[in-house]
């Protein structure tokens, strides 16, 4: 079957970037003479509501440069029940849209994947999560955007660490990933890093700690990533460090200020680069799969691939060889 209209919508949590990609497909469907493409509002709760916009190649301009989605985000229980994703198919059907382009994280994927082998629907996935979690691309849209801020804001916190002696803790996104503390923790010369990918000890913080100080450093910074339950983790560790010595420990929860913000460059070359993808693949009958770059070349997994937790994206573990060697 020709494809004639492209659906494109955005779910999950949202990232830098999403709107340079929702850009790249709608103009990609224009080069390639697809015509208008349908926006769907909120993820599969626009999708299950008909929430729907037109979007022709001049209704994404101005929107490379603004963080956010200018289609909004959102979790949507009722897509999971077999009743949501009946009606999701009725109502891409009643506005004849014949192919679908998602962009979010895995559990966006999982619902995509679903749809699509229920209905037998054509659909490509766009990794777009500031975590880096997605297996199958180097790197998620958001990705850079957020670690840039990070870097930023530990910058700032380091001016007064610094001023005042003082030991910082610096709670950082990523839920089950450590992409982004291990990263933005070398990059501000952080004295440790926690990370999920790790089993740290806290005694091991303590020896590093005392260390640094015997080493002559007056103010640390630990990068701490968030896992599961935000604030637990930092908290608990620090109950466990105050205890042990006489240090001015301060904690600070960096939070959402991760996922807002103008995207870098980076992203915005990402984003471009698979949102042009992700309609070809459409075109060239490629389905059930998921967009991503490794290393220099273009890549396509299927989601099913993607979303199996047994292949998480991983981290470099090079670089925590590294972290260790340039903290001191
Ligand atoms: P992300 O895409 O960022 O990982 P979520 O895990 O919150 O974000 O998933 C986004 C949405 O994808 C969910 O709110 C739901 O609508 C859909 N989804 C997630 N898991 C499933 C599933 N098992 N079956 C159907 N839809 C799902
Ligand atoms: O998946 C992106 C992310 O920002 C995670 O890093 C974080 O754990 C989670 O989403 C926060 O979700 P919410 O915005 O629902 O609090």
């Amino acid at each position: 079957m020709k494809i004639q209209k492209i659906g494109v919508m955005t779910s999950g949590g949202d990232a830098p970037g999403m709107n340079a990609a929702i850009r790249a497909v709608v103009r990609a469907s224009y080069f390639h003479k697809i015509g208008n493409c349908i926006g769907i509002y909120e993820g599969y709760k626009g999708l299950i509501e008909g929430d729907f916009v037109e979007l022709g190649p001049r209704d994404v301009g101005g929107i490379i440069h603004r963080g956010g989605t200018i289609l909004r985000t959102a979790r949507c229980e009722a897509f999971k029940t077999p009743k949501g994703q009946e009606k999701a198919y009725e109502n891409l059907q009643k506005n004849q849209i014949d192919a679908l382009v998602v962009i979010g994280g895995d559990g966006s994927f999982t619902g995509a994947m679903k749809l699509g082998d229920k209905y037998n629907f054509p659909i490509v996935g766009i990794p777009g999560t500031i975590d880096n979690d997605i297996y199958g691309s180097d790197f998620s849209i958001g990705y850079d955007t957020a670690l840039n801020v990070v870097v930023e804001a530990i910058d700032k916190i380091r001016d007064t660490a610094i001023s005042h002696n003082r030991l910082f803790f610096v709670e950082v996104m990523g839920r089950n990933s450590g992409f982004i503390a291990l990263n933005a923790g070398i990059a501000t010369g952080a004295l440790d890093i926690l990370i999920p990918e790790e089993n740290h000890k806290p005694d091991q913080f303590f020896s590093s700690i005392e260390k640094a100080k015997k080493a002559g450093k007056h103010s640390s910074i630990i990068v701490v990533a968030e896992g599961e339950s935000p604030g637990e983790k930092v908290n608990k560790l620090v109950e466990k460090i105050k205890n042990k010595g006489d240090y001015d420990i301060r904690v600070s929860i960096l939070g959402h200020i991760q996922r807002g913000g103008n995207p870098t460059c980076a992203d915005r070359v990402l984003a471009s680069r698979l949102g042009v993808l992700a309609v070809e693949a459409l075109l060239s009958k490629k389905s059930g799969i998921m967009v991503g770059v490794s290393g220099k070349n273009s890549s396509f997994t299927p989601l099913k691939e993607a979303i199996d937790k047994q292949n998480k994206n991983k981290i470099d573990r090079e670089l925590i060889r590294i972290s260790d060697i340039v903290a001191i």
